[in-house]
């Protein structure tokens, strides 16, 4: 049940709620009594009593994007208990022993400590193989959730104002869960991991002039080097610490800023409908953490994942055929894998490999890109207010267009990756499935793009027409006159107010500075936003908005704003 608390005094969005109802009076017990007289009489207990009082004031939005926190901290729970229970029993080394373990196809296999001792920890210790595979499948489960955090926050418009910190501290969380999973596949030092590192060193030395140095850094001599020594403190201490220092920080960030809500009947920018953080919010939260832990170890000793004794141990000289990453690391792989051969040259005495630079940069810059946008979208836009209540999709059908066409270019780029095995399941030829997907990579964002963003016009103008006449019923009567009419079913207030948009847009429009210049940089600024509005539905007015024309040339100065926001119908 929806209900509205009464935020501290000093929350910046506080307002008057209905509250909950009055508790029934009733005699305090003895620890009622023994908790008061702690709270009174210290200063733990008065620091503590403050502290709960404000989880208790403090609302939270209930809706079903909140999920993917809650799994998202599952997942890290089971990764750190699983993962500090591995450590006992795993050698990070990669010198030679002989197996002796309890697989009997390996025995007297010359292998790794670190693949030994995952043997050891599969087959050998009691409950090992379900803390590896729990502690496999949450690292799994991990970069998914985050995804769905960015995807959920990107198409309702959370990251921005003031909230682009946590849109950038989410993403370096996922930057550092990738890292994580990285390094730990690695750790078992098995084949498939040796080929995965075996594409890392490659990567490291095509890297131009200094590609050398980083990969004698990273392993420390010829292949494989101390590759094992050296992840082994990165994936226990450095991703771990890092993923919950910012997942902190975020969370520092976001209770200052306080949570962003969906339009709703009584939700406006300075309020906040939901649940009380303690206990109702932390009841359902810790709830779903737990179903999520149960499904984990299900999945965990029923499925399994990274079977290390079938691949055997790691061999530089040999790859497995049909060879796959984890999924999250999937892009990577396939954008290695769609650059076409021969695209190399010599240049300075040295030559210079674009079949691993461009994918590298083609990856940096979608990355960048995507920890950007927010200010990307501010900027280009000149909507710098401070927004509280979220878009539905269709809204923002330019921002839905490109997020479609992310998901697009990533997902082109992720089923590369697993290219030959679409060709060897599909009966197709590898030549084919890679060259469809290198134009699915060029094509497929701008037709995705176009698609999504006139789906997204089109269900605006939808909303405008049930706005304005109502829901049509099928119901035809035939009026005194003889007129027929089809009875429409109004709006309901509810409804009304989550199909409206909550804050009007804004539209630039281009006036010159005290100089009378109109700069290319304001030019260009007004001609984003032309083209992030155009055909957009006021919800207001339920007409397209239409910006003003740019003038040409110079024109007198104003002396007043340069770029002045305003509606026009
Ligand atoms: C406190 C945090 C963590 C500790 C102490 C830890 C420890 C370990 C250890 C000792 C291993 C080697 C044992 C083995 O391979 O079976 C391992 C493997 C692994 N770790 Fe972690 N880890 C932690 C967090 C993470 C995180 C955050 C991720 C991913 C985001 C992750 C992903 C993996 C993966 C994919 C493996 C390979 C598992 C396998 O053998 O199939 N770990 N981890």
């Amino acid at each position: 049940m929806r209900t509205n608390v009464n935020p501290t005094a000093e929350h910046p969005r506080a307002r008057t709620g209905t509250g909950a109802g009055p508790g029934r009076d009733r005699r305090p017990s003895v620890t009622d009594r023994l908790a008061a007289s702690v709270a009174d009489l210290t200063i733990f207990g008065r620091r503590v009593r403050d502290i709960l009082g404000d989880l208790r004031r403090r609302p939270v939005p209930t809706h079903w994007t909140n999920l993917f926190g809650v799994v998202t901290l599952a997942c890290l729970v089971v990764l750190t208990v699983t993962g500090l229970w591995l450590m006992f029993f795993y050698t990070p080394s990669g010198d030679p022993t002989t197996y002796d373990g309890g697989y009997a196809p390996l025995h007297g296999a010359e292998v790794s400590k670190a693949f030994a001792s995952t043997m050891r920890i599969t087959f050998d210790i009691p409950g090992g193989l379900l803390m590896r595979q729990a502690h496999h499948w949450a690292a799994l489960l991990l970069p998914a959730s985050i995804i769905m955090q960015l995807l959920t926050t990107f198409f309702t418009g959370g990251f921005r104002r003031p909230r682009r910190g946590t849109w950038v501290l989410l993403f370096l969380i996922f930057v550092a869960a990738l890292a994580g999973g990285w390094s730990g596949y690695a750790l078992p030092d098995d084949m498939l991991s040796g080929t995965g590192l075996r594409i890392t060193e490659g990567v490291a030395l095509g890297i131009p002039v200094v590609g050398t140095w980083v990969a004698s850094l990273l392993f420390g001599g010829p292949f494989p080097g101390e590759i094992i020594a050296r992840l082994y403190p990165l994936h226990v201490l450095i991703a771990p610490v890092t993923l919950f220092g910012l997942i902190a920080l975020r969370g520092l960030v976001a209770w200052r800023v306080g949570p962003a809500q969906f339009p709703g009947r009584g939700r406006t920018p300075s309020n906040v409908v939901g649940v009380p953080l303690l206990p109702t919010a932390a009841a359902r939260a810790g709830g779903l953490l737990l179903i999520v832990t149960g499904v984990l170890l299900v999945v965990s000793a029923t499925v399994t994942i990274n079977p290390i004794w079938l691949y055997g141990p790691a061999s530089p000289g040999d790859a497995g055929a049909g060879s796959q990453p984890d999924w999250y690391t999937g892009f990577l792989d396939g954008a290695l894998r769609l650059v076409p051969p021969g695209w190399e040259f010599v240049l300075f005495d040295r030559t210079w490999t674009l079949a691993i630079l461009v994918p590298l940069a083609v990856v940096t810059a979608f990355f960048v890109v995507v920890a950007v946008y927010p200010f990307v979208e501010e900027w280009s836009t000149g909507d710098h207010r401070d927004h509280h209540l979220l878009e539905r999709p269709r809204d923002a059908a330019t921002r839905t267009g490109i997020g479609v066409a992310g998901i697009v270019f990533y997902g082109t780029l992720w089923a590369a990756g697993s290219a030959d095995l679409i060709a060897t399941q599909f009966s197709v030829t590898i030549e084919g499935v890679i060259a469809t997907l290198q134009v699915l990579l060029l094509a497929g964002p701008v037709i995705g793009f176009a698609v999504a963003r006139r789906v997204c016009l089109g269900l605006q103008r939808r909303d405008r027409d049930v706005l304005s006449h109502g829901f049509e019923t099928g119901r035809i009567v035939r009026l005194p006159g003889g007129e027929y009419v089809e009875v429409h079913r109004q709006v309901g207030e509810d409804q009304r107010a989550r199909m409206t948009r909550p804050e009007p847009r804004l539209v630039l429009v281009l006036r010159p500075d005290d100089r009378g210049r109109l700069t290319l940089a304001r030019r260009l600024k007004v001609r984003l936003s032309r083209w992030y509005l155009a055909d957009t539905i006021d919800s207001d007015t339920g007409e397209r908005i239409m910006p003003a024309p740019i003038p040409s040339g110079r024109s007198a100065p104003t002396g007043g704003a340069s770029l002045r926001p305003t509606m026009r119908p």
